[in-house]
């Protein structure tokens, strides 16, 4: 149990309902935020890889119709006609933009509309009642984390369609080096996923015993200074340190580094949110895929930590420094938003696991070595689309959320996944290595 849940718990019904208004208001300003633009731009598809923005917008609020309107509140559909539109599983996402879909002043009033019968049925519902969807408000958590990824893939979008804008310029504490740059894990039997945090998601449970041999983890994620070491030494065009599959992807597609870098002269630059800018040094490295961060681990003599090893890590809470809610004031993580960038390596002590790993939560992403599978024991719950389907060696899982990342969205057993060749997604990663 979180601080968070004790003090839900503490509070009752009503202090969970108020706690719930004020997050799904957070999270629809945030969304109406990033959606705050002419229609073109809306409707447009800025990359193959994305929906058009307005897409996304409809389909937050047909998902929370589905969800709290349909299944927990009764209430008949409001536009029956509309569903398949926003169905994610109906139309591939290169095919939305020549669907009829609601253009931005409808989709407004449609999630709006949604919203205020959103609010009644939370007035009315039963959060202690046993079923799994109303006790402890699941489906409302369902439903906020759901927003909060759109959103965070909106921001993908916004940063593939290289227009100006988004760049937030929230202070980030300064870096630290680190004085030993990789945490010795000891061999043993820990507790991965979960039985209790409240709104997690069927993927992350149930709780099960695991055994890891000795192992070592990069205290901070990979830097673009390091990571550029690995493109300076040839990297991109020694097939030695890639699997077969990357090394045809590199090959197919004429990559020579991470997505939005460009050479000038012996200059490093990427483009952030439409802003030109030298790369960092110091900055985790964002925008690879997993075939990039597993050569590159190959390259420094290293590999990909698996996610079991990077759940390890975290030392067996809630988030890294414990059971207290990330919130917004940026002391352990930097998540939400607050700058549109990942913070520089060493730049959250406070934010360090027992083991002293740093950085697990926010920042980026991080690719592990495993495929999205299921754990021993897993139940589908509420519905086989959002894990189920995924499940297989087609996904490789990713951990501890971006700089992007909502707080109420991400936690140390949050399970997020991709191919292994995407780039759009604010994911970097870190190495590890077995006990000699
Ligand atoms: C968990 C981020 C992989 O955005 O594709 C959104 C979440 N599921 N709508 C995604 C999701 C349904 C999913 N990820
Ligand atoms: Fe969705």
């Amino acid at each position: 149990m979180t601080d968070l849940d004790a003090a839900l718990a503490a509070a009752g019904p009503t202090g969970l309902k108020e706690r719930i208004a004020a997050e799904l208001a957070a999270v629809r300003e945030r969304s109406l935020a990033y959606t705050d633009a002419d229609d073109d731009m809306l409707v447009r598809q800025h990359s193959l890889l994305m929906s058009p923005l307005v897409w996304d917008l409809a389909h937050v609020g047909n998902y929370e119709e589905l969800w709290v309107l349909r299944e927990v509140g009764g209430i008949e559909p409001l536009r029956p006609e509309i569903d398949h539109l926003y169905d994610a599983f109906k139309y591939p996402r290169k095919d939305r933009p020549s669907l009829p879909l609601l253009d931005p002043a409808e989709a407004r009033k449609y999630i709006s509309g949604v919203r205020g019968r959103v609010l009644d049925v939370l007035d009315r519902v039963d959060l202690t009642a046993p079923d799994p969807l109303r006790s402890g408000g699941y489906v409302f958590g369902l439903v906020l984390q759901h927003e909060h990824q759109h959103d965070e893939t909106m921001l993908a979008t916004l940063q593939l369609s290289r227009r100006p804008g988004l760049v937030r310029d929230g202070e980030l504490p300064p870096g630290r080096p680190a004085a030993d740059p990789e945490v010795h894990i000891p061999a043993g039997v820990f507790t991965m996923g979960t039985d209790t945090v409240a709104w997690a998601y069927d993927n992350e449970r149930p709780a099960h015993r695991l055994y890891l041999p000795g192992y070592r983890i990069d205290r901070h994620p990979v830097t673009n200074g390091a990571y550029l070491e690995f493109v300076e030494d040839g990297g991109y065009r020694d097939p030695r340190w890639w699997l077969p599959q990357g090394w045809e992807w590199v090959e197919r597609n004429g990559v020579e580094a991470p997505l939005f870098w460009t050479r000038d002269g012996d200059v490093w630059w990427r483009v952030r949110f439409g802003r030109e800018e030298p790369v960092p040094p110091e900055e985790p490295v964002q925008h690879v895929s997993w075939y990039e961060a597993d050569a590159y681990a190959r390259w420094a003599g290293k590999r990909l930590p698996t996610e079991a090893e990077w759940e390890k890590a975290c030392g067996g809470r809630t988030y890294p420094w414990g059971e207290a809610d990330p919130g917004h004031h940026g002391r352990w993580a930097n998540l939400g938003h607050r700058a549109a960038r990942p913070a520089p390596a060493g730049a959250f002590p406070d934010g360090a696991s027992p083991y002293g790993v740093e950085q697990l939560i926010g920042d980026v992403w991080e690719w592990t070595d495993s495929w999205f599978q299921p754990y021993p024991g897993y139940r589908c719950f509420p519905y086989e689309e959002y894990s189920k389907v995924f499940f297989g060696e087609t996904h490789r899982v990713l951990r501890g959320g971006s700089w992007a990342t909502h707080p109420s969205a991400v936690r140390t057993t949050f399970r997020n996944w991709d191919y292994p060749f995407r780039r759009q997604i604010f994911a970097g990663f870190r190495c590890a290595r077995s006990e000699e």
